[in-house]
C-alpha cells in the first residue's frame, strides 16, 4: 500500500512510520516541523520525509496522487488552555485536516486515518448505585476539602463510581484543543457521508514512551513526576491518588494506527486506543519512582477545581474492529522509555 502520513516526524508519527514501513508499505510523510516540537530536524527512518504544511493543499495533491491511504496525525498539540492560541489551533487542526480531506476526495483516496483523542469525552464515565450511568455534576469544594474526591449525581447526590468509557458516551470538549478534535471527527464523518469511503478516528488515551512531547494534555503529570524524581525530590500526587487514567505506549497506539490504516473498515468509526489496564495517578508516580529508584511519592490532598477526576477508555471496539490490542505493561513500558 502506499500511505501518506501527516506529523509522521512527530512522537506518535516517527514509531508509526516504522510500523507501517516494516510491514512492507510505501510510506511518504508530511511534517511541517514546526520548530515548537522539533528544536531540531529529526530522523524519520522507514518513510520519505516531505517537509512542508497540510494546509498546503497542491502539496498535499501532489503526495495523495496515488496513496491508497492518508494517516493524518498532524495537529498543534499542547494543552489548548490559552485562549491566545486559538487562531493556531483551529487553523492547524481544523483547517489542517479539511484541506486534507478535500484533497482526498479530489484523488480518490479511499481511506483515511486521524488522531482524535480522548479529550473529546471531557469527563470520564460513572455510574450511580441508584440512577445507572448519569453525567456528573461539577465537583463542590466542600466535598473536596473533605476528601471526597468522586463527583455525585446530579439526581440523588450519592457519591458516584467510575466506570470505562465507551465511544458512544456523550462528546463534551472543554478546550480549544479538544473542539478541535471533535470537529475533525465530525469533518472525517462528513467526508465518509460524501465520498463513499472509510475513515477511522483513533481516540488516543495517555500515550507515553520515548521521545514523548511534556506540556500536553497526556504527558503533564508523568512528565511533572519524572522532573521532580530527576532533581531527587518525591513526586507530589494531587487528591489522593486516586485518579483514573489510561496509559498506552507509543509502541501499542503506531501498532493500531498500523492496524487502521490495513483493516478493511467501511464507513466512520471512533475507536478508544487504550492499554486496557487501570492506572492511578498515585500508581504512576510510585511506577515511575521505582522505575528510577527515587523517593515514594507524597499524596497531598491539593486540588484544582477543573481537574478531571477520572478517564480511563474501553478499547473493546478497536480489538473487534481492528484485531489491535495494547501488549507493553506499564512497568516494561516506563522501564524502556
Ligand atoms: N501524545 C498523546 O498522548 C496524544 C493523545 C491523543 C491524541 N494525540 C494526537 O496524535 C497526533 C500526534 O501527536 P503527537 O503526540 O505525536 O504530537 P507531535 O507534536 O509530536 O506530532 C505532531 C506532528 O505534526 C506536525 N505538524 C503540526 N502541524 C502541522 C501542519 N500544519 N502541517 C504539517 N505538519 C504539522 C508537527 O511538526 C509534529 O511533527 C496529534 O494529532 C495529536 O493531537 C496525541
Ligand atoms: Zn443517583
Amino acid at each position: 500500500m502506499r500511505v501518506l502520513v501527516t506529523g509522521g516526524a512527530g512522537f506518535i508519527g516517527r514509531p508509526t512510520v516504522q510500523i507501517l514501513a516494516a510491514a512492507g508499505h510505501d510510506v511518504t510523510v508530511l511534517d511541517s516541523l514546526r520548530p515548537d516540537v522539533h528544536p531540531a530536524a529529526p530522523q524519520v527512518p522507514g518513510g520519505r520525509l516531505v517537509r512542508g504544511d497540510v494546509r498546503d493543499e497542491d502539496l498535499v495533491g501532489t503526495l495523495t496522487h496515488d496513496a491508497d491511504v492518508v494517516v493524518h496525525l498532524a495537529a498543534k498539540v499542547g494543552l489548548g488552555v490559552d485562549l491566545g492560541d486559538i487562531v493556531d489551533y483551529v487553523s492547524s487542526n481544523d483547517l489542517g485536516t479539511a484541506c486534507v480531506l478535500r484533497v482526498a476526495a479530489t484523488e480518490g483516496v479511499a481511506k483515511v486515518v486521524f488522531a482524535s483523542s480522548m479529550v473529546v469525552y471531557g469527563e470520564g464515565a460513572y455510574d450511580c448505585p441508584e440512577h445507572g450511568r448519569v453525567a456528573p455534576g461539577p465537583r463542590r469544594p466542600t466535598d473536596l476539602d473533605a476528601g471526597i474526591f468522586d463527583p455525585r449525581c446530579p439526581r440523588c447526590d450519592a457519591v458516584l463510581a467510575p466506570t470505562l468509557v465507551a465511544e458512544d458516551a456523550p462528546l463534551d470538549p472543554r478546550n480549544v484543543y479538544a473542539a478541535t478534535k471533535v470537529h475533525g471527527e465530525h469533518l472525517l464523518s462528513a467526508w465518509v457521508r460524501e465520498t463513499g469511503g472509510s475513515a477511522v478516528a483513533l481516540r488516543f488515551h495517555n500515550v507515553y514512551g520515548p521521545g514523548s512531547p511534556r506540556d500536553t494534555p497526556y504527558a503533564g503529570v508523568a512528565s511533572l513526576f519524572r522532573s521532580e524524581l530527576a532533581a531527587g525530590r518525591p513526586p507530589r500526587v494531587f487528591e489522593d491518588g486516586g485518579q483514573r487514567r489510561d496509559f498506552v505506549h507509543v509502541h501499542d497506539v503506531a501498532a493500531a494506527v498500523g492496524a487502521a490504516a490495513r483493516a478493511d473498515t467501511a464507513g466512520f468509526a471512533a475507536l478508544n486506543v487504550g492499554s486496557g489496564t487501570v492506572t492511578t495517578v498515585g500508581g504512576l508516580a510510585e511506577a515511575l519512582a521505582h522505575a528510577v529508584g527515587g523517593p515514594e511519592p507524597v499524596v497531598t490532598g491539593q486540588y484544582r477545581l477543573g481537574d478531571v477526576r477520572h478517564v480511563t477508555a474501553s478499547s473493546a471496539r478497536a480489538r473487534e474492529v481492528l484485531g489491535w490490542h495494547a501488549t507493553t505493561s506499564l512497568a516494561d513500558g516506563l522501564a524502556h522509555s
